[in-house]
């Protein structure tokens, strides 16, 4: 199959995706124009372009979906994927993680970020928000592959100054050391590539952070447009760790409110275990929420209760979480989350709606979008947008060879539920090839 590098071009497929007035749209013979900028100039049925369409490369049966937005994951943590099962967050953190991270130095970062990319890009993921190692060094190799790789990312180093990798070293010193040097990342990376690469101040969590920490943090991005993450309210014993270091604060929402922290430019982690306070206040700020299922059932964080907050109206979309998931694919959290709403429901603590198919869809694409501001440029195949697209091939989800769907809902069921890892069989950024996808066969 001859697939494009670079636009323009036109393919033909099965187009399945959101659409930003509400509701899906599925074109069983659809058509995806991109210009030569890299933006789709037509997605519909192929009978409204029939110029158009005969010239297009033909990837039926495969369908075109808009690339997949993963909200949260730790580049570092890659290798660590699938270890350290049964144990709680902050002994998992303790035993498997900070170790992992604390050598993540340029050098390593220049071995691993190339194929941790194309890794995301094989598992369907177009745009990736996440976590980087502590060191500034290693921050500008993660940016230099993910600018030749080509996927949209939005990356920041790690900020913490209390439990440092180096004890020796005064925590005052490394407070400034750590804004200093997120302050040259954000110069030299934040809006790279006209706006693909993006920079995220990032505290690691309150437990690693003080006071002075996430204010300063919270100041940087305000003053430069940077977006702010960390994580909140994850597992039960880290939200009393967290009470226990801020007995100042109502709660762990407060403690990032008091910081300055809260707004439409952050993106908190977890937040599994929200009071009723806690959630309204994200939502008054426009705060928003990666959703992570699969993380918080593999360290049994919780359950989180999904469809109170969407009711509620808070801004969420879907993270990997990796390497607290085990799995990059979006297609797998959507999985999970159904379960966990479903499990939810078995216990009778499910207040909210309850998912289908198609939402789960919409939550890993355009509502990854949407949380990031990013709801006009990607998130859906629509006439004006970034054409990031990805192509996945249904032979890899049918139960039995020859079985067909045609109607949205059910490919939408069976890439979430039989997700396979090598169903995306490509992946564009604006019209630009990715490599990782059809790479295993
Ligand atoms: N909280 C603080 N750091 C981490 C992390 O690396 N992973 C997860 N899942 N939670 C965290
Ligand atoms: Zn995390």
């Amino acid at each position: 199959m001859d697939l494009p590098l670079s636009p323009p071009f036109a393919l033909r497929g099965r187009l399945l995706t959101p659409l930003d007035d509400g509701g899906t749209t599925y074109q069983p013979d659809g058509l995806l124009v991109v210009d030569g900028s890299g933006q789709i100039a037509f997605a519909g049925p192929a009978g409204a372009r029939t110029g158009a369409a005969s010239e297009a490369i033909d990837l039926r049966p495969w369908i075109l979906l808009p690339g997949m937005v993963d909200l949260h994951a730790h580049l570092p943590q890659l290798p660590n994927a699938g270890l350290g099962a049964g144990l709680d967050l902050l002994t998992w953190l303790e035993r498997y993680i900070f170790p992992l991270e604390r050598d993540f130095d340029a050098a390593t970062a220049e071995r691993l970020a190339p194929a941790a990319w194309r890794a995301f890009a094989s598992a369907g993921t177009t745009t990736a928000m996440v976590y980087g190692a502590v060191y500034e060094a290693s921050l500008d190799a993660t940016f230099r592959a993910a600018e030749a790789h080509g996927i949209r990312a939005i990356v920041g180093k790690v900020m913490m100054d209390r439990g440092t990798y180096d004890p020796t070293i005064d925590p005052k010193v490394i407070l400034d050391q750590s804004l200093t040097e997120s302050a040259a990342l954000i110069d030299r990376w934040h809006g790279a590539d006209d706006g693909r690469l993006r920079y995220a101040v990032t505290p690691r969590f309150a437990i690693t952070c003080t006071a002075d920490l996430l204010r300063e943090s919270a100041a940087l991005a305000a003053a430069t447009g940077a977006y702010w993450q960390t994580h909140v309210s994850e597992d039960r014993g880290e939200i009393a760790e967290v009470a226990r270091l801020f007995p100042d604060s109502i709660d762990y929402v407060d403690v990032y409110d008091r910081a300055g922290g809260l707004g439409e430019r952050t993106v908190l982690a977890h937040a599994v275990h929200l009071s009723d306070r806690e959630l309204g206040r994200l939502v008054e700020t426009g705060t928003r929420v990666a959703h992570c299922p699969v993380s918080n059932l593999f360290l049994a964080s919780g359950m989180m209760p999904l469809g109170r907050y969407l009711d509620a109206g808070l801004g969420l979309g879907l993270g990997s979480d990796v390497a607290g998931g085990p799995d990059l694919s979006i297609f797998t959290v959507m999985r999970t989350g159904f379960y966990v709403q479903n499990a939810r429901r078995v216990a009778g603590v499910e207040e909210g709606r309850i998912l289908a198919p198609l939402d789960w869809l919409r939550l890993g694409s355009l509502g990854g979008a949407q949380a990031l501001g990013l709801g006009e440029v990607i998130g859906s195949l629509e006439a004006g947008k970034d054409a990031d697209v990805i192509a996945v091939d249904p032979a890899f989800t049918a139960p039995v060879p020859g079985v067909e769907d045609d109607e949205s809902a059910d490919i939408a069921s069976r890439m979430i539920f039989r997700s396979h890892p090598d169903m995306v069989r490509a992946a564009w950024v604006r019209g630009r090839r990715l490599e990782g996808p059809g790479s295993r066969g």
